[in-house]
Protein backbone atom coordinates (compact mmCIF):
# COMPACT_ATOMS: atom_id res chain seq x y z
CA UNK A 1 0.00 0.00 0.00
CA UNK A 2 1.11 3.33 -0.90
CA UNK A 3 1.91 5.57 1.78
CA UNK A 4 -0.38 8.51 0.19
CA UNK A 5 -4.36 8.90 -0.26
CA UNK A 6 -5.18 10.00 -3.70
CA UNK A 7 -9.22 9.57 -3.94
CA UNK A 8 -11.71 11.20 -2.24
CA UNK A 9 -15.28 10.21 -2.77
CA UNK A 10 -18.09 13.42 -2.46
CA UNK A 11 -21.19 11.82 -1.74
CA UNK A 12 -23.74 15.18 -3.13
CA UNK A 13 -26.34 13.32 -4.17
CA UNK A 14 -28.67 14.03 -1.10
CA UNK A 15 -32.51 15.58 -1.54
CA UNK A 16 -31.82 18.56 0.70
CA UNK A 17 -34.91 18.53 2.01
CA UNK A 18 -34.32 20.34 4.89
CA UNK A 19 -33.56 23.46 2.79
CA UNK A 20 -36.28 23.41 0.38
CA UNK A 21 -37.88 25.06 -1.70
CA UNK A 22 -34.11 26.46 -2.12
CA UNK A 23 -32.97 22.72 -2.81
CA UNK A 24 -35.90 21.96 -5.22
CA UNK A 25 -33.71 22.55 -8.35
CA UNK A 26 -29.95 23.55 -7.00
CA UNK A 27 -27.85 21.04 -4.90
CA UNK A 28 -27.51 21.88 -1.08
CA UNK A 29 -23.78 21.76 -1.74
CA UNK A 30 -23.92 24.84 -3.98
CA UNK A 31 -25.52 26.93 -1.47
CA UNK A 32 -22.89 30.07 -0.90
CA UNK A 33 -20.97 31.10 2.67
CA UNK A 34 -20.85 34.74 1.60
CA UNK A 35 -19.45 33.75 -2.21
CA UNK A 36 -18.19 30.69 -1.95
CA UNK A 37 -19.92 27.19 -2.37
CA UNK A 38 -20.02 24.95 0.27
CA UNK A 39 -18.82 21.95 -2.13
CA UNK A 40 -15.84 24.01 -3.12
CA UNK A 41 -15.04 24.48 0.40
CA UNK A 42 -14.95 20.71 0.85
CA UNK A 43 -12.99 20.29 -2.42
CA UNK A 44 -10.04 22.97 -1.54
CA UNK A 45 -9.89 20.93 1.64
CA UNK A 46 -9.41 17.44 0.02
CA UNK A 47 -6.51 19.01 -2.38
CA UNK A 48 -4.92 20.82 0.46
CA UNK A 49 -4.86 16.91 2.13
CA UNK A 50 -2.97 16.09 -0.97
CA UNK A 51 -6.26 14.94 -2.88
CA UNK A 52 -5.67 14.58 -6.55
CA UNK A 53 -8.85 12.45 -7.59
CA UNK A 54 -11.89 14.08 -6.94
CA UNK A 55 -14.90 11.87 -7.04
CA UNK A 56 -18.10 13.12 -7.23
CA UNK A 57 -21.66 11.17 -6.47
CA UNK A 58 -23.93 13.84 -8.06
CA UNK A 59 -27.73 12.95 -8.13
CA UNK A 60 -30.39 14.29 -10.60
CA UNK A 61 -30.34 17.74 -9.70
CA UNK A 62 -26.76 18.18 -9.43
CA UNK A 63 -25.28 19.11 -12.77
CA UNK A 64 -24.88 22.65 -11.22
CA UNK A 65 -21.84 21.13 -9.60
CA UNK A 66 -20.07 19.56 -12.48
CA UNK A 67 -20.51 23.12 -14.14
CA UNK A 68 -19.23 24.75 -11.41
CA UNK A 69 -15.95 22.79 -11.63
CA UNK A 70 -15.64 23.01 -15.46
CA UNK A 71 -13.73 25.83 -17.79
CA UNK A 72 -16.05 28.73 -18.50
CA UNK A 73 -14.95 30.53 -21.38
CA UNK A 74 -17.11 33.70 -22.12
CA UNK A 75 -16.90 34.66 -18.39
CA UNK A 76 -13.13 34.22 -18.25
CA UNK A 77 -13.25 36.38 -21.91
CA UNK A 78 -15.32 38.78 -19.86
CA UNK A 79 -13.28 38.80 -16.55
CA UNK A 80 -9.88 39.58 -18.64
CA UNK A 81 -12.05 42.30 -21.01
CA UNK A 82 -12.99 44.73 -17.73
CA UNK A 83 -9.42 44.06 -16.25
CA UNK A 84 -10.35 41.12 -14.10
CA UNK A 85 -7.56 38.35 -14.57
CA UNK A 86 -7.04 38.16 -10.74
CA UNK A 87 -10.75 36.34 -10.92
CA UNK A 88 -10.58 34.79 -13.98
CA UNK A 89 -7.36 33.34 -12.81
CA UNK A 90 -8.94 32.34 -9.49
CA UNK A 91 -11.58 30.92 -11.01
CA UNK A 92 -9.67 28.73 -13.49
CA UNK A 93 -7.29 27.23 -10.80
CA UNK A 94 -9.99 26.37 -8.62
CA UNK A 95 -9.28 22.59 -9.25
CA UNK A 96 -5.62 23.15 -10.05
CA UNK A 97 -3.38 20.82 -12.87
CA UNK A 98 -2.57 17.83 -11.63
CA UNK A 99 -6.02 17.09 -10.02
CA UNK A 100 -9.11 15.26 -11.72
CA UNK A 101 -12.58 15.52 -11.16
CA UNK A 102 -14.77 12.61 -12.03
CA UNK A 103 -18.48 12.73 -11.71
CA UNK A 104 -21.05 9.56 -11.25
CA UNK A 105 -24.53 9.33 -10.85
CA UNK A 106 -26.32 7.85 -8.00
CA UNK A 107 -29.66 7.16 -9.39
CA UNK A 108 -31.93 7.17 -6.83
CA UNK A 109 -31.10 8.30 -3.33
CA UNK A 110 -30.74 5.25 -1.35
CA UNK A 111 -28.64 6.44 1.62
CA UNK A 112 -25.39 7.82 1.84
CA UNK A 113 -23.76 4.37 2.27
CA UNK A 114 -25.21 3.52 -1.27
CA UNK A 115 -23.63 6.76 -2.36
CA UNK A 116 -20.53 5.85 -1.43
CA UNK A 117 -20.89 2.42 -2.61
CA UNK A 118 -21.72 4.09 -6.16
CA UNK A 119 -17.41 4.65 -6.37
CA UNK A 120 -16.56 1.28 -5.39
CA UNK A 121 -15.14 0.63 -9.08
CA UNK A 122 -12.22 3.36 -8.74
CA UNK A 123 -11.20 2.41 -5.76
CA UNK A 124 -9.02 -0.59 -5.18
CA UNK A 125 -9.78 -3.25 -1.97
CA UNK A 126 -6.13 -2.62 -0.77
CA UNK A 127 -5.88 1.45 -0.80
CA UNK A 128 -7.41 4.04 2.00
CA UNK A 129 -9.27 6.87 0.75
CA UNK A 130 -11.16 9.88 1.71
CA UNK A 131 -14.69 11.00 1.96
CA UNK A 132 -16.15 14.20 2.67
CA UNK A 133 -19.25 15.44 3.56
CA UNK A 134 -19.62 19.17 2.11
CA UNK A 135 -22.78 19.97 4.24
CA UNK A 136 -20.24 19.80 6.98
CA UNK A 137 -18.04 23.08 6.66
CA UNK A 138 -14.84 22.22 8.90
CA UNK A 139 -12.67 24.77 9.42
CA UNK A 140 -9.17 24.70 11.40
CA UNK A 141 -5.65 26.19 11.16
CA UNK A 142 -4.95 23.02 10.02
CA UNK A 143 -7.52 21.53 7.16
CA UNK A 144 -9.01 18.72 9.22
CA UNK A 145 -8.59 16.70 6.59
CA UNK A 146 -5.00 17.27 5.97
CA UNK A 147 -4.89 16.91 10.24
CA UNK A 148 -6.11 13.06 9.27
CA UNK A 149 -3.77 12.24 6.79
CA UNK A 150 -0.99 12.84 8.80
CA UNK A 151 -2.51 10.94 11.32
CA UNK A 152 -2.96 8.04 8.59
CA UNK A 153 0.37 8.68 7.46
CA UNK A 154 2.16 7.81 11.36
CA UNK A 155 0.09 4.66 11.11
CA UNK A 156 -2.51 3.59 8.17
CA UNK A 157 -5.96 3.03 9.29
CA UNK A 158 -9.51 4.08 9.06
CA UNK A 159 -10.14 7.29 10.47
CA UNK A 160 -13.71 8.59 11.61
CA UNK A 161 -13.57 12.85 12.29
CA UNK A 162 -15.69 13.02 15.40
CA UNK A 163 -16.66 15.72 18.15
CA UNK A 164 -18.43 15.33 20.86
CA UNK A 165 -22.04 17.02 20.98
CA UNK A 166 -24.44 17.63 23.70
CA UNK A 167 -26.61 14.44 25.12
CA UNK A 168 -29.80 15.72 23.49
CA UNK A 169 -28.16 15.45 19.80
CA UNK A 170 -26.47 11.83 19.98
CA UNK A 171 -30.15 10.97 18.21
CA UNK A 172 -28.55 13.18 15.28
CA UNK A 173 -25.90 11.45 14.29
CA UNK A 174 -23.37 7.95 14.10
CA UNK A 175 -21.87 7.54 18.04
CA UNK A 176 -19.00 5.82 18.17
CA UNK A 177 -18.03 3.21 21.48
CA UNK A 178 -14.86 4.78 22.05
CA UNK A 179 -13.02 6.66 24.97
CA UNK A 180 -12.44 10.32 23.56
CA UNK A 181 -8.89 10.84 22.43
CA UNK A 182 -6.95 14.26 22.95
CA UNK A 183 -7.84 16.90 20.39
CA UNK A 184 -5.29 16.17 17.52
CA UNK A 185 -5.38 12.17 18.55
CA UNK A 186 -7.36 9.18 17.64
CA UNK A 187 -8.21 5.85 19.23
CA UNK A 188 -9.61 2.98 18.25
CA UNK A 189 -13.59 2.42 17.95
CA UNK A 190 -15.35 -1.07 19.89
CA UNK A 191 -18.60 -0.25 18.04
CA UNK A 192 -20.64 2.32 16.35
CA UNK A 193 -24.05 3.03 16.15
CA UNK A 194 -26.69 5.39 13.81
CA UNK A 195 -28.81 7.66 15.84
CA UNK A 196 -29.03 6.01 19.19
CA UNK A 197 -31.44 7.39 21.34
CA UNK A 198 -29.59 9.70 24.01
CA UNK A 199 -30.37 6.44 26.87
CA UNK A 200 -28.85 4.04 24.41
CA UNK A 201 -25.88 5.86 23.06
CA UNK A 202 -21.86 4.59 23.92
CA UNK A 203 -20.95 8.30 23.92
CA UNK A 204 -21.16 11.57 23.04
CA UNK A 205 -18.61 11.30 20.45
CA UNK A 206 -20.55 12.09 17.02
CA UNK A 207 -19.04 11.25 13.47
CA UNK A 208 -19.05 14.19 11.42
CA UNK A 209 -18.40 14.43 7.39
CA UNK A 210 -14.81 13.47 7.65
CA UNK A 211 -13.87 9.81 6.92
CA UNK A 212 -10.26 7.79 5.74
CA UNK A 213 -11.83 4.79 5.04
CA UNK A 214 -9.99 1.25 3.91
CA UNK A 215 -11.10 0.38 0.51
CA UNK A 216 -12.94 -2.98 1.96
CA UNK A 217 -15.60 -1.14 2.91
CA UNK A 218 -17.10 -1.24 -0.55
CA UNK A 219 -17.59 -4.65 -0.59
CA UNK A 220 -19.27 -4.29 3.09
CA UNK A 221 -21.27 -1.70 1.76
CA UNK A 222 -22.19 -4.13 -1.39
CA UNK A 223 -23.27 -6.55 1.30
CA UNK A 224 -25.12 -3.83 3.60
CA UNK A 225 -28.98 -4.08 3.82
CA UNK A 226 -31.10 -1.06 4.41
CA UNK A 227 -30.58 0.47 7.84
CA UNK A 228 -32.37 3.20 9.91
CA UNK A 229 -34.77 5.04 7.90
CA UNK A 230 -34.83 2.55 4.93
CA UNK A 231 -31.47 3.81 3.88
CA UNK A 232 -27.77 2.31 2.93
CA UNK A 233 -26.27 3.39 6.30
CA UNK A 234 -22.56 4.01 5.84
CA UNK A 235 -22.48 3.65 9.70
CA UNK A 236 -23.58 -0.20 9.30
CA UNK A 237 -20.78 -0.90 6.90
CA UNK A 238 -17.95 0.69 9.18
CA UNK A 239 -19.29 -1.55 12.07
CA UNK A 240 -18.28 -4.28 10.14
CA UNK A 241 -15.05 -2.99 8.76
CA UNK A 242 -14.02 -2.55 12.60
CA UNK A 243 -14.85 -6.03 13.39
CA UNK A 244 -11.74 -7.24 10.85
CA UNK A 245 -9.39 -3.56 10.36
CA UNK A 246 -8.70 -1.12 12.83
CA UNK A 247 -11.11 1.77 12.97
CA UNK A 248 -10.25 4.95 15.25
CA UNK A 249 -12.06 8.00 16.18
CA UNK A 250 -9.70 10.99 15.49
CA UNK A 251 -10.18 14.16 17.41
CA UNK A 252 -9.86 17.22 15.41
CA UNK A 253 -8.68 20.13 16.17
CA UNK A 254 -10.92 22.83 14.79
CA UNK A 255 -14.46 23.23 14.37
CA UNK A 256 -17.51 22.31 12.42
CA UNK A 257 -20.60 23.85 10.89
CA UNK A 258 -23.61 21.59 9.86
CA UNK A 259 -24.45 23.55 7.10
CA UNK A 260 -27.25 20.41 6.13
CA UNK A 261 -29.01 22.32 8.93
CA UNK A 262 -30.75 25.71 8.75
CA UNK A 263 -29.36 27.26 12.20
CA UNK A 264 -25.76 25.89 11.07
CA UNK A 265 -25.46 27.55 7.78
CA UNK A 266 -26.79 30.79 9.03
CA UNK A 267 -23.40 29.99 12.16
CA UNK A 268 -21.24 29.52 9.35
CA UNK A 269 -22.33 32.74 7.39
CA UNK A 270 -22.21 34.74 10.48
CA UNK A 271 -18.79 33.48 11.73
CA UNK A 272 -17.43 34.05 7.83
CA UNK A 273 -18.96 37.46 7.39
CA UNK A 274 -17.48 39.03 10.24
CA UNK A 275 -14.33 37.98 9.39
CA UNK A 276 -14.32 38.59 5.58
CA UNK A 277 -11.66 40.70 4.42
CA UNK A 278 -13.94 42.59 1.86
CA UNK A 279 -17.33 43.19 4.12
CA UNK A 280 -16.02 42.10 8.09
CA UNK A 281 -16.67 45.52 9.06
CA UNK A 282 -19.83 46.26 7.49
CA UNK A 283 -20.82 42.46 8.51
CA UNK A 284 -20.64 43.42 12.20
CA UNK A 285 -22.33 46.76 12.09
CA UNK A 286 -25.52 45.17 10.46
CA UNK A 287 -25.21 42.45 12.74
CA UNK A 288 -25.17 44.37 15.56
CA UNK A 289 -27.86 46.35 14.39
CA UNK A 290 -30.65 43.08 13.91
CA UNK A 291 -29.80 42.38 17.17
CA UNK A 292 -31.16 45.73 18.72
CA UNK A 293 -34.05 46.08 16.56
CA UNK A 294 -35.82 42.77 17.83
P1 LIG B 1 -28.13 14.05 4.70
O1 LIG B 1 -28.39 13.09 5.77
O2 LIG B 1 -27.81 15.46 5.10
O3 LIG B 1 -29.36 14.03 3.69
O4 LIG B 1 -26.95 13.48 3.82
P2 LIG B 1 -29.79 15.03 2.57
O5 LIG B 1 -30.75 14.34 1.68
O6 LIG B 1 -28.58 15.62 1.86
O7 LIG B 1 -30.47 16.26 3.32
P3 LIG B 1 -31.86 16.33 4.14
O8 LIG B 1 -31.65 15.58 5.42
O9 LIG B 1 -32.95 15.77 3.28
O10 LIG B 1 -32.02 17.81 4.35
C1 LIG B 1 -25.60 13.54 4.25
C2 LIG B 1 -24.70 13.55 3.03
O11 LIG B 1 -24.89 12.37 2.25
C3 LIG B 1 -25.24 12.70 0.93
C4 LIG B 1 -25.80 14.11 1.00
O12 LIG B 1 -25.66 14.77 -0.25
C5 LIG B 1 -24.97 14.73 2.10
O13 LIG B 1 -23.71 15.17 1.63
N1 LIG B 1 -26.23 11.70 0.45
C6 LIG B 1 -27.25 11.30 1.25
C7 LIG B 1 -26.09 11.17 -0.83
O14 LIG B 1 -25.17 11.53 -1.59
N2 LIG B 1 -27.01 10.24 -1.24
C8 LIG B 1 -28.03 9.81 -0.46
O15 LIG B 1 -28.80 8.94 -0.91
C9 LIG B 1 -28.15 10.37 0.82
Amino acid sequence: MTKRIRKAVFPVAGLGTRFLPATKAQPKEMLPIIDKPLIQFAVEEALAAGITHLILVIGRTKRAIADHFDANPELDLLLRSKGRSDMADYLANIVPKGACTIYLRQAEALGLGHAVACAAPLVDPDEHFAVLLADDLMDGERPILAQMVDSWADNPRSLLAVEEVAADAVSSYGIVDCEAPEPGASLPIRGIVEKPSPEDAPSRLAVVGRYILDGAIMEKLQNTAPGRGGEIQLTDAILQLSHEKQVDAFRFRGRRYDCGSKIGYIEATLDFSVRHPEIGTEARRLIARACKDQ
